[in-house]
């Protein structure tokens, strides 16, 4: 019989909470923080005690929207990191006690692996393809932005990523100097579609490998706002839109040249899209261009499963459930984490 799996999420300001069904989802509950807005960035303490006020209500509503009683769940996987530590301590420490109050099997969870993984979550309406091993995951959040190699559902290597700031933290780093809301990704998106991409030329860096760094990109925008704003004072608001469009050109082309040279020496064209920043149109349209450009096979998962989310918990809980790779008590989350 399928195995029922109680998914928790919380590494960083999104309380998660799925219900899946062998790997059909039943139930992907997520409780976002507005709290943190008027910061302009994810404040960490505030997070964890927004976690604790989320964690009970999102546990129940997952399950009641699956229609499934706590005596079904066969094991409960939670994301063990990496993230901010004390919204970790909220999911792990929730999900050890339902462990064990209900005593069934603990199943740690690396987030990264499960970003890659969210592809192979199936829907009750149809099933969907899904990526064939081995094949290269561009994952881009806010938190990450990295190349890796997936051999099988355990078994990942990263070839490349940033060695400073995250593709997503580029987008809203520069969207806040623009006087854009946090997270100014999303913004920049829909403003970008309004502009020139070739208004404005950005500098791309010059990194070894397939790593990625975004800081400089960071720094020259904000001198080049800088530089014009003495000559033409409203001259952010006078082209906004021109602006967006230029940066998301700029930070796309930096993700696609390492993904299309990453393709190119690893011989795979199995390739798919994972993360948060998977959301941006710039993106999406560069990476299903490979389909034609490169004779690639591209997956996106859906957006519900891009951005941080426990349904993604709850399929690398199956895969592991699977191989019994189970964890004790004594588990602690590490804020930092490999793949
Ligand atoms: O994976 P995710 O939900 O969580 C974190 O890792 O924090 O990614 C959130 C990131 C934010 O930086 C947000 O600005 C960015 O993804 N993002 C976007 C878009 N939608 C979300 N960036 C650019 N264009 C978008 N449409």
């Amino acid at each position: 019989m399928n195995p029922i799996i109680l998914g928790i999420e919380s590494s960083c300001d999104d309380t998660s909470a799925a219900i899946i069904k062998g790997d059909v989802i039943l139930s992907n509950i997520i409780a976002g923080q507005k709290v943190h807005e008027e910061y302009g960035g994810v404040v960490p303490e505030l997070a964890s005690r927004a976690h604790q006020q989320n964690i009970i209500p999102v546990v129940h509503k997952a399950m009641k929207d699956a229609g499934v009683a706590p005596e079904e769940i066969s094991a409960v996987a939670f994301t063990r990191g990496p993230g901010l530590m004390g919204s970790l301590l909220v999911g792990t420490s929730f999900a050890k006690g339902f462990a064990l109050a209900r005593k069934i099997p603990l199943i740690e969870v690396n987030h990264l692996q499960a970003h890659v993984l969210a592809h192979y979550i199936q829907e009750r309406e149809e099933r969907h393809e899904t990526p064939k091993f081995p094949f290269l995951c561009l994952l881009v959040s806010g938190g990450n932005s990295q190349i890796v190699l997936v051999k099988d559902f355990l078994d990942m290597e990263i070839i490349g990523q940033t060695i400073d700031d995250a593709a997503g933290e580029a987008f809203d780093k520069c969207a806040k100097v623009m006087g854009l809301p946090y997270p100014g990704g999303p913004l920049v998106d829909k403003l970008a579609k309004e502009g020139n991409a070739d208004a404005f030329q950005f500098s791309k860096p010059r990194i070894a490998n397939f790593d990625y760094s975004f800081s400089g990109l960071k720094t020259s925008f904000l001198y080049f706002l800088r530089d014009h704003i003495k000559e033409e004072p409203d001259f952010v608001e006078n082209h906004k839109n021109d602006l967006c469009a230029s940066l998301q050109k700029t930070i796309v082309d930096i993700l696609m040249d390492k993904l299309v040279a990453a393709a190119k020496k690893t011989g795979i064209k199995e390739i798919a899209l994972a993360g948060g920043v998977s959301a941006n149109s710039g993106l999406r349209q560069a990476f299903l261009d490979g389909n034609e450009k490169y004779g690639w096979k591209t997956y996106i998962p859906k957006f519900a499963y891009t951005t941080d989310n426990a349904a993604m918990i709850a399929i690398t809980g199956l895969f592991k459930y699977q191989k019994q790779e189970f964890v004790g008590q004594e588990v602690a989350p590490y804020a930092r984490m490999g793949i």
